[in-house]
């Protein structure tokens, strides 16, 4: 009796011992730097991405899914192809689901309010991502991260007055105006808006305002194909006349220097070229000396964003708009720069 006992105690403490591995091993493998929400519970995230349009994009993407990894938040990942409608379908199905907290990247500024006041109503914090958004009520949202678009394009006005100044450059038509092209992002997108608008209003507060003129902008939506088309169509309709692009982005800029190529032009010298982002693409461009300048927009928002989410969910304050690090680099630091770039 006492060896059966003892057997059954033996087999007991086995299994005991067994579960207890099992658990601290699920433990670890969710938790990273520790879940931290919620009492220690996992943190379950909602995120609707808008799609793939750019290199920038899939940087933010692995930035946004290796952040959760490292924090151990599990992140439901949602690709909205490029469609509001997908995304508010997917902030939808992560309210039904019960996710602890949502992030987005709106694809556009309005159009928001009804899905994320459902989210309110189910208690589901919210944090908008990367892009802003209009809203009649801004308690909908916990917290905005991401870039400050106004800033970036009064960065590429700034930088264009100087450099055309330096190089001593004349109009190509031999006028006395820099005739300027602009390939926009997607429209209604805030960060089209605001880029444009901190570029206009630099040139109009500028000395140097008569000196230069918007003589088409158009959307390029953000693509390196649709860059190129569009760059295309202006360099039919004015030829000579550019002298600088400013592309809301560096893959429309990319898709533009083989337009521009292909018509029988220097990009980077024939034509002035900036745009924005700070992609790895560009850099290479204007080592080869096809492309002038970029102004940076920051995609490593992952880390930023899960922990300012485990703040959220353990009641601690957090700032309602967090803007990143931005810089300005111009072709003659790329060579030096290119190495050290992450995205
Ligand atoms: O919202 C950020 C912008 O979106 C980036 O400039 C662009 O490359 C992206 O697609």
């Amino acid at each position: 009796m006492r060896k059966i006992l003892a057997l059954l105690m033996s087999v007991f403490m086995l299994v005991f011992a067994a579960g207890c591995g099992g658990g601290d091993q699920a433990a670890s493998s969710g938790s990273g730097s520790g879940s931290g929400g919620k009492g220690g519970k996992e943190i379950t995230m909602g995120f609707s991405q808008i799609g793939a349009e750019s290199e920038w994009r899939t940087a933010n993407t692995e930035s946004v899914k290796q952040a959760a990894k490292d924090a151990g938040i599990n992140l439901q990942f949602s690709d909205a192809q490029q469609k509001q409608e997908n995304q508010i379908k997917a902030i939808r199905s992560f309210i039904s689901q019960g996710v602890d907290i949502i992030a987005f990247v709106p694809i556009v500024e309005t159009g928001w309010d009804t899905v994320l006041k459902e989210a309110k109503d189910a208690k589901i914090p919210v944090i908008v991502v990367d892009r802003d958004v209009k809203l009649s009520d801004d308690s909908l949202y916990v917290a905005k991260l991401g870039t400050d678009s106004l800033a970036e394009g009064k960065k590429v006005f700034d930088w264009i007055d100087e450099y055309m100044k330096k190089q001593n450059k004349k109009p190509r038509d031999g006028g006395s105006q820099f005739n300027v092209v602009v390939l926009e992002g997607t429209v209604g997108s805030s960060v089209a808006i605001r880029r444009q608008e901190g570029f206009k209003n630099a040139m109009a507060a500028s000395p140097d305002a008569s000196k230069y003129n918007i003589l088409a902008s158009q959307t390029g939506e953000f693509t390196r194909q649709k860059g190129q088309e569009v760059m295309e169509s202006f360099l039919k309709s004015y030829g000579d006349k550019i002298d600088i692009l400013f592309a809301h982005n560096d893959d429309m800029a990319l898709g533009a220097i083989q337009a521009i190529e292909a018509a029988g032009l220097k990009p980077g010298k024939d034509i002035t070229i900036i745009s924005i982002d700070g992609v790895k693409g560009i850099f290479q461009a204007m080592i080869e000396g096809k492309a002038n300048c970029t102004v940076e927009c920051n995609p490593l928002q992952g880390p930023l964003l899960m922990e300012t989410a485990k703040k959220v969910l353990n009641g601690e304050k957090v700032e309602k708009l967090v803007y990143v690090d931005e810089g300005v680099f111009p072709a003659d630091v790329a060579e030096k720069t290119l190495p050290e770039r992450k995205y």
